[in-house]
């Protein structure tokens, strides 16, 4: 589906903060994997999201939709606010045997393995779309391996992968890249793993499964750089709430900061450090945002912090942004490439090679991209330069990644001529209701 956006209208009014789609994912998983029924409120009702359900339901859980008005039924194509109730197997009792198709979610192909790795047994194989078959996943199978895992992936590296459950004994991982993905599968297997299981990261990255693993009532610690979680017997968790996802939000705040006249209020947005370094990369190009992100020195060990931000259009100045930042913005680091097409000076962003490898090469994608809209930018090694002077517009292709879409759409609002996005539907992967969302704040 090709979408134009054109230059001009400001955005005006309240954006509720779609709810955020890692922690979705997560409390599709760990509420399958508790011993007692936990209600989710908030779950976000996209395309990647109802992948982990189907997989939860394919291993056991029973799913009850408590907000029928999901939108399925209703044919609205906003992203849902569903409240669910998830009543799982339990830790150690996956239904034995599926194929699980993980359509474009590399979050649940990355977490779903730990799960599974050490359940007593059965065998499952996880396969998905094109985007997902090019994604690696030696990453995860290569600790669980470690920890004595039976993991088998085409070619050692790309699915489909296929596990065979078995006793897994504790490890200390550090890992390669500071991945809240992999954290989280080695984390997961160590629920089941005999002994403690120690990660230790190289930088940190989003803190979900620990906050969530916390309030389930595993034995989980962390120290500096390391977090250490021994094997249970169960799982147990009331509710999670889902907070909206910053990452959705960020493409509103972007547009709002790009397009004179424009003053924007994001309510429900989550605001967990580890999630929230777009933001702090926004204010430091010079934007003011009002709001309570939270503080990294203050970090409650198990809460999720939700927050209000007012951002409002102004002049932007160019940025480095280092590899320690990386992992606190990855997935809005295309954002930040589009908000230095118009920052005085030059926007660098360096240390961010994992973003060749994730639902597109966003290195290649973003700079072919932007740079056909008219961007005076160039792909480096592990990040990209780009130099203000504004966006002339044109045609932009999304690749089948739903953020490349998103971001044709803001380039759009602020370019000269407007941006004809081609494929614009791959939003709906995190964020089906996004142009209705855009529409309504700029109408
Ligand atoms: C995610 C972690 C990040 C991010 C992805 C979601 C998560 O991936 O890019 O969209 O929910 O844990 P990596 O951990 O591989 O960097």
């Amino acid at each position: 589906m090709n979408q134009a956006f054109r230059p001009g209208a400001a955005l005006r009014g309240t954006l509720v903060a779609p709810p955020d789609k890692s922690l979705s994912h997560r409390a599709a998983l760990l509420g399958a994997m508790s011993s007692e029924p936990v209600v989710v409120t908030n779950y976000l009702d996209a395309a990647d999201t109802r992948s982990s359900l189907a997989a939860v339901r394919a291993l056991g859980a029973l799913v009850d939709t408590r907000d029928k008005r999901t939108s399925t039924d209703t044919g609205d194509t906003r992203a849902g606010t569903g409240d669910l109730i998830i009543r799982g197997p339990g830790l150690r009792a996956a239904t034995p045997g599926a194929a699980i198709d993980v359509g474009n979610a590399g979050t649940l192909l990355r977490l779903l393995p730990g799960w599974l790795a050490g359940q007593p047994d059965g065998s499952w194989t996880l396969d998905g779309d094109a985007s997902i078959r090019r994604r690696p996943v030696d990453r995860v199978a290569r600790p669980l391996a470690a920890m004595g895992a039976d993991i088998r992936a085409r070619d050692d590296r790309f699915t489909p992968l296929r596990i065979e459950g078995r006793a897994l004994r504790g490890i200390e991982y550090e890992l390669p890249v500071a991945s809240a993905q992999i954290k989280s599968c080695v984390l997961l297997a160590g629920l089941l793993a005999e002994g403690t299981t120690t990660v230790v990261e190289p930088a940190p990255s989003r803190d979900h499964t620990e906050r969530l693993l916390a309030r389930a009532g595993a034995g989980i610690e962390r120290a500096g750089a390391r977090v250490t979680i021994t094997c249970q017997d169960e799982l147990l968790l009331e509710s999670i709430h889902v907070p909206g996802d910053p990452s959705s939000a960020a493409f509103h705040a972007a547009a709002a900061v790009l397009v004179p006249g424009s003053r924007l209020v994001i309510e429900g947005m989550a605001a967990n450090w580890t999630r929230v370094g777009f933001f702090r990369i926004l204010e430091r190009m010079g934007a003011v945002l009002i709001g309570d992100l939270e503080r990294r020195e203050s970090a409650a060990p198990d809460a999720e912090p939700v927050c209000e931000l007012d951002v409002a259009h102004g002049p932007l100045a160019g940025t480095r942004v280092t590899a320690e930042e990386v992992p606190l913005a990855i997935d809005e680091l295309p954002l930040v490439a589009l908000l230095g097409c118009f920052a005085e000076g030059e926007t660098v962003v360096e240390g961010a090679q994992e973003l060749r490898v994730k639902e597109s090469d966003r290195i290649a994608t973003v700079v072919d991209g932007l740079r056909g809209l008219g961007a005076d930018i160039e792909a480096t090694a592990d990040g990209f330069a780009v130099r203000g002077g504004g966006l002339r517009g044109g045609v932009l292709h999304a690749h089948g990644d739903h953020r490349l879409a998103m971001l044709g759409a803001v380039a759009g609002l602020a370019s000269r001529d407007g941006v004809e996005v081609v494929g614009m539907e791959a939003a709906a992967v995190s964020y089906p209701g996004f142009t209705a969302d855009l529409a309504a704040l700029s109408g």
